[in-house]
């Protein structure tokens, strides 16, 4: 026979029933964390995004509809990503800046239906560009490409001024040029929009995760990648150096894209910074979980909720997802 153990320390005891459990809880999602993403086009129809299952691009009217659904279940912010008709497309993009532009009508649509949801914007250039880039690009002597980085920032501060008088509260530069943050802020307060907030995408890496997204908008790059201007993957350090140049160039909160890859990074900006920090679980980390699911091999839901209660746990304060709706539905449901 065994002999009896002695042991004093059981850490099970703090797992022992539901309530217990309830107390020694660290980490709860709310619907209150997720910001909202959703794509819009010219069209009058809903069309269901391949690539994407579950996600459409709406129209205007679709999109106030799903704005209200997903208000319903407790989501207060949402973001935009429009899809640009191809011959709106210019090598400058000067579409992003047109005031009557499918985003400012998309502001104010979603403004005038939701007052109180937070309505943030994409800023940067690659639906608009015909390179497909983020910024403006010049082909080298040697017909290298190359993303020109000042040039670009000054077309971003036009576009966050766009935006900003259609009535975003936040606009977020996606883009990784140099120096965009304290420029848009600059151009934000010149025009009396003190009040705008800035999400920087601060660590953005140049990530293959991100397919799915370029299907949906058909904005993937026509030539070369992201790398001169995205992060490198291996890469750490370079995370906190962006987090601090950002936060002093005027930067309200930092992000983290992807969220699910990049915990380690989000923890460290969490440890070293004050300001919000929101991760984007991005398209491809959402495809991921749906396809095991459609096969049956995970259970959507709670892998679903796993990852974002990772995320949080792991330092986010507020979370890019698109299963937002969905996972803030279970949440009010208890
Ligand atoms: C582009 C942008 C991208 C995403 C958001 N903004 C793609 C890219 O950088 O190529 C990706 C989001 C996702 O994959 O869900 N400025």
């Amino acid at each position: 026979m065994f002999e009896k153990l002695t042991l004093p320390i059981r850490p099970r005891r703090n797992r022992k029933s539901p309530a217990i459990r309830g107390l020694v809880s660290e980490t709860v999602l709310t619907p209150a964390d997720f910001i909202y993403p959703l794509f819009i086009h010219e069209d009058e129809t809903n069309d269901p995004i391949e690539s994407m299952p579950g996600c459409h691009r709406w129209s205007l009217a679709g999109l106030v509809g799903e704005v209200g659904r997903a208000y319903e279940v407790g989501v207060r912010a949402v973001v935009f990503f429009p899809k640009i008709e191809e011959d709106l497309k210019t090598p400058k993009g000067e579409e992003c800046y047109n005031d009557d532009g499918l985003v400012p009508r998309a502001i104010k649509a979603v403004k005038e239906a939701y007052p109180d949801v937070v309505v943030i914007t994409d800023v940067a250039l690659d639906p608009y560009n015909s390179d497909g880039h983020d910024g403006i690009v010049e082909k080298t002597k040697d017909g290298d490409l190359k993303i020109v980085n000042d040039e670009t920032v000054k077309v971003l501060c036009k576009q966050a001024l766009c935006h900003a008088k259609a009535g975003a509260d936040i606009v977020s530069p996606s883009d990784m040029m140099d120096g965009r943050i304290g420029a848009i802020r600059a151009t934000l307060d010149r025009y009396h929009f003190e009040e705008v907030s800035i999400l920087s995408y601060t660590a953005k890496y140049a990530s293959a995760y991100y397919g799915p997204f370029r299907g949906a908008l058909d904005s993937a790059p026509k030539a070369g990648d992201k790398k001169t201007y995205q992060m490198d993957p291996a890469n750490s350090r370079e995370a906190l150096r962006e987090a601090e140049l950002d936060i002093a160039e005027g930067a309200d909160m930092v992000m983290v894209k992807p969220a699910g890859p990049y915990l380690d990074i989000i923890r460290i900006i969490r440890d070293s910074v004050d300001v919000p920090i929101a991760a984007y679980q991005v398209s491809g980390e959402y495809l991921m979980i749906k396809s095991a699911a459609k096969d049956g091999w995970v259970d959507e839901e709670k892998v679903a909720m796993e990852s974002l209660l990772g995320i949080k746990r792991a330092g986010a304060d507020m979370i890019l997802t698109y299963f937002a709706k969905d996972v803030a539905a279970r949440l009010q449901a208890g």
